[in-house]
């Protein structure tokens, strides 16, 4: 495994939408497993392999619960249901955060690592990061839809 480069701000890889995942082979694992370790790295609760310069329909989520990282792979939202205004990063956009608008339930169909197509019914942190983690995929950024007047920068700390 591996830590790979973050692409930040200001990077069009960004802008671009990532393309649909047709076989899970050898290479798509390897990503999948760099993924999670980048993410855990920084202490991200979901990044898309676009952040690390693949325009793969591929994300990952950890919410540092029981059920350990999540991989969604070509994944799609079925339904939405309500709103929650949360407070949102990025780890493209380091110290930056802001509160935005997410899908209180978020209804989502997915393949997983193992090729088995499986269905998600989320709500609240793990809804927010599939809505998040999704726009990526579609070149979405959360800080173009940020409630205005709402961004701050905070210094991280070092460990
Ligand atoms: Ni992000």
């Amino acid at each position: 495994m591996a830590i790979r480069n973050l692409r930040l701000e200001g990077d069009e890889i960004l802008k671009k939408k990532s393309r649909e995942v047709e076989a899970i082979d050898e290479k798509i694992q390897i990503l999948i497993d760099d993924m999670i370790e980048t993410m855990h790295k920084y202490n991200g609760v979901g990044l898309a392999a676009v952040q690390v310069g693949i325009l793969k329909r591929i994300i990952v989520i950890d919410l540092y619960d029981d059920n350990g990282p999540i991989v969604l792979i070509n994944p799609i939202i079925l339904k939405e249901k309500g709103e929650q205004e949360v407070d949102e990063g990025c780890l493209s956009f380091p110290n930056q955060f802001a509160k935005v608008i997410r899908p209180a339930e978020v209804t989502a169909e997915y393949t997983d690592r193992e090729g088995k197509r499986k269905r998600v019914k989320a709500k609240e942190l793990l809804a927010q990061a599939i809505s998040h983690e999704i726009d990526h995929l579609n070149g979405e950024l959360f800080i173009d839809k940020i409630i205005p007047g709402t961004l701050e920068y905070v210094e991280s700390e070092e460990k």
